[in-house]
């Protein structure tokens, strides 16, 4: 029965098992060899001790180098060397898939995410992105964890959809069309004749659909990918990314915001509970201050400021932006970090943002001016969550649509919400690759998702 490295413990000193996996590294030391196994179910490698007595041994050395893979049965020993409790003393061992040391692109020296990017379909091999795998999966499990702990359920909103969420028109089309052969009417194209007999785009967010189940469940979360089309070469943006969407029923724009809070401190404590040796490996060679600023998360209450607040301490700060800061004008990635690593140095709430700048569906605050929206700022990433209260006045809704030059009839059903039984309702979007980011200290989103898509990139 073959038994999984992270399964085995001190305990097990004396049984006989079975690996599998692939070898890190071979140190032959003639009468015998060290090779170290991984299987990726932890950061550590098993050292495995062969030697002639080893069935198999012979006939395998040629081949045992870095990259192949190999099943071993063995007792597990106390280690006498440094480095290890344990290791194997191999009975028998088999090669199950050779690898070409000559071209294998996995080397043992370093080498750079960029260089990494370009072989995604052999970097889950390294420690670093086999860690930030282990990271991700923590992460998501413990997002199911936390809203079914809290009593929301989980839905699937659509991936392709007739309606541009966000209404900022960064969504990719969706068609069947042959490109060469168009069917047009009057001159424009007839998209009566496409697939869905309308224009289809692959979603920006599920946000709208989650509201239509939050306004029957009363609470409910999406966990699905969302896809963009902005032209964002940053570390902080992909054209397809997964996003956390939960919408609560009888909800305020603080309702949203402690629901927010309790969220990532109950994820963030989640793995700094179960992934500790990933979380030390970033800690050491990824992140040196990543360790002690989880911890602070986790313990320290979140600070909430206005957005003309957070305004005034930029323009107070002193420091020179690129962007200039102007109450009515966004707030860019350096300004989000500058609040929320140096001047609060804890994750921030920024409330209340001019209604010009954010989405049609944001609930329009009494001061006429401004939307009850939130953003949670982070350290090291910026935004990582973008919520508000929900507009749910239906004339006041109609009139935000056109406002933004939006059509009406694209959202007749978003708008039946609000003459059916319509109550105050919130939620937020949180970028999937953005708490990795935050987890690990991962420098470069494209480095915290499997297969990164973004400008220009698509292979794999
Ligand atoms: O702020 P955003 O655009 O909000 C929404 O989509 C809302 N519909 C969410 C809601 O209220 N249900 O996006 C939410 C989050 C951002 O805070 C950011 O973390 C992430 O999604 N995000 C991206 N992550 C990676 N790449 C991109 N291009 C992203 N755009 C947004
Ligand atoms: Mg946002």
């Amino acid at each position: 029965m073959r038994v999984k490295i992270n399964k085995i413990s001190q305990a097990d000193i004396g049984k006989a098992i079975t690996i599998k996996g692939w070898i890190r590294t071979v140190r032959d030391q003639g009468q015998f060899a060290f090779i170290t196994i991984n299987d990726g179910s932890c950061l550590a490698g098993l050292q495995v001790v062969a030697d002639n007595d080893t069935a198999g041994y012979e006939e395998v050395l040629p081949n045992l180098s870095t990259g192949a893979a190999v099943s071993v049965d063995g007792l597990v020993v106390e280690s006498p060397g440094k480095g290890q409790a344990f290791e194997l003393k191999a009975q028998s061992i088999e090669l199950i898939g050779a690898c070409d040391s000559e071209t294998y692109p996995l080397q043992k020296k370093r080498h750079t995410f960029e260089f990494l990017r370009t072989i995604a379909h052999l970097r889950p091999r390294t420690n670093t992105i086999g860690a930030v795998t282990r990271v991700r999966n923590a992460l998501a499990f413990a997002t199911h964890k936390f809203f079914n702990e809290e009593g929301f359920y989980y839905i699937n909103t659509p991936i392709v959809t007739g309606s541009d969420c966000e209404g900022a028109g960064q969504m990719f089309q969706v068609t069947t069309f042959d490109f060469d052969n168009v069917p047009k009417k009057d001159r424009e194209i007839d998209y009566s004749q496409d697939f869905f007999d309308k224009r289809a785009y692959l979603t920006v967010s599920g946000q709208l659909e989650g509201e239509a189940f939050a306004c029957a469940m009363s609470d409910i979360y999406t966990f699905g990918p969302t896809f963009r089309a902005e032209n964002s070469n940053t570390s902080r943006h992909l054209a397809e990314f997964w996003m956390i969407e939960p919408e609560l029923a009888f909800a305020d724009i603080n309702d949203d915001m402690d629901c927010a809070e309790k969220y990532v401190k109950y994820i963030i404590s989640y793995v700094l509970e179960n992934c500790q040796d990933d979380l030390e490996f970033f800690n050491k060679f990824i992140d040196e201050g990543l360790l002690g600023r989880l911890k602070h998360l986790v313990e320290s209450p979140f600070e909430r400021v206005t957005y003309t607040q957070a305004v005034e301490i930029l323009q107070k700060s002193g420091k020179t932006f690129e962007f200039p800061v102007v109450w009515g004008k966004d707030l860019q990635s350096e300004h989000e970090r500058y609040l929320a690593e140096e001047h609060f140095k804890t994750p921030v709430f920024v409330v209340d943002y001019p209604k010009e700048i954010k989405s049609f569906y944001m609930r329009l605050n009494d001061d006429g001016k401004t939307v009850a929206a939130m953003d949670m700022l982070v350290a090291g990433v910026g935004e990582l969550i973008g919520g508000s209260q929900r507009e749910e006045r239906l004339d006041i809704l109609k009139q935000r649509i056109e406002g933004q030059g939006l059509c009406l009839d694209d959202y007749w059903w978003y708008l039946e919400l609000r003459k059916y039984g319509s109550v105050p309702h919130a939620g937020f979007g949180l970028g999937f690759e953005r708490l990795v980011q935050l987890a690990t200290g991962m420098e470069n989103i494209r480095d915290v998702i499997p297969f990164p898509r973004y400008p220009g990139h698509v292979e794999f």
